[in-house]
């Protein structure tokens, strides 16, 4: 680990990640084709180096509790941000950010450094339009949903910064390994678990009173049985579109 940095959020909120992080397959296929033939990486926002994929010559974290959970032997991590990256123009074929932009305190930085440094750009991020119809958000947590659509990065906006992109729906599997927010569409319980609420900022940033009216409401629904009434659609689909989705745009080659 190398770099300075102030104490970032994820310093205080990401002390449990890799407990409940862990990455999905299915997910991680995804990425895979979005990163086509790269043979160079940078993966921004890196984490825990959740689907960091071998090719990966350098991690840019700011957080350092994060990067303390890497495992062994990925990609010497930089403790740095996404609107500082300490390498040459053009020098990776690609830069690789997975839910991480909507953390970003300056997006068009940084979106010009990838530029800058990459010749590709692959973005797992979601749609705030699709996603606001969560169910948890829309009857249990409207506040928490609000917070979300403030947070993320419109889709709109993220084509403007990066020009032309593909963008391509991601689908969460009922069993989705990775707990991030949308993980637990068709299992409701696990949001009751404060370990795996531990693992989703939209959680652990929630107003307190809210926190507690929520989960009341929920606990009490799949005690009655009106959620599963409510969702009988839901257990018999494999998979959800919840508004996740891949955006990879082309910035040119590197020179030879
Ligand atoms: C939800 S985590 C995702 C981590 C990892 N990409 C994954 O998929 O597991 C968001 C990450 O973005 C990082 N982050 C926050 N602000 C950042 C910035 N300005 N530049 C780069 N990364 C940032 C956080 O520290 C955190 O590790």
């Amino acid at each position: 680990m190398t770099g300075e940095h102030a104490p970032t959020p994820y310093d205080t909120i990401g002390t449990t990640y890799a407990q409940t992080r862990q990455p999905d397959p299915r997910i991680r296929d995804a990425i895979r084709e979005g990163l086509g033939a790269a043979k160079s990486v940078v993966n921004v926002g890196a984490g825990t180096g959740s689907y960091e994929p071998p090719e990966t010559v350098l991690a840019v974290e700011p957080s350092r509790v994060m990067i303390a959970q890497r495992p062994p032997g990925l990609a010497p991590a930089v403790i740095t941000t996404a609107e500082r990256i300490p390498l040459p123009d053009k020098s990776v074929d690609a830069a690789l950010c997975i839910l991480t932009i909507h953390h970003w305190p300056d997006l068009a930085a940084g979106i010009g450094e990838l530029r800058r440094v990459a010749s590709r750009g692959v973005f797992f991020t979601w749609d705030r339009d699709v996603s606001a119809d969560f169910w948890l958000f829309r009857e249990y947590f409207p506040e928490m949903g609000a917070a979300d659509y403030q947070k993320a990065v419109p889709l709109g906006r993220l084509v403007d910064l990066v020009g032309p992109a593909s963008i391509t729906p991601v689908r969460v599997p009922h069993d989705c390994v990775d707990g991030f927010l949308g993980a637990f569409w068709r299992r409701p319980a696990a949001y009751l678990d404060p370990v795996v609420r531990a693992g989703i900022s939209g959680f652990t940033l929630a107003p307190p009173d809210e926190l507690s009216r929520g989960l009341a409401g929920l606990e009490a629904d799949l005690g009655s049985g009106v959620w599963r009434h409510r969702h009988q659609e839901l257990l018999a689909m494999e998979s959800a579109d919840l508004g996740y989705r891949l955006v990879a745009a082309e910035w040119g080659e590197r020179p030879s």
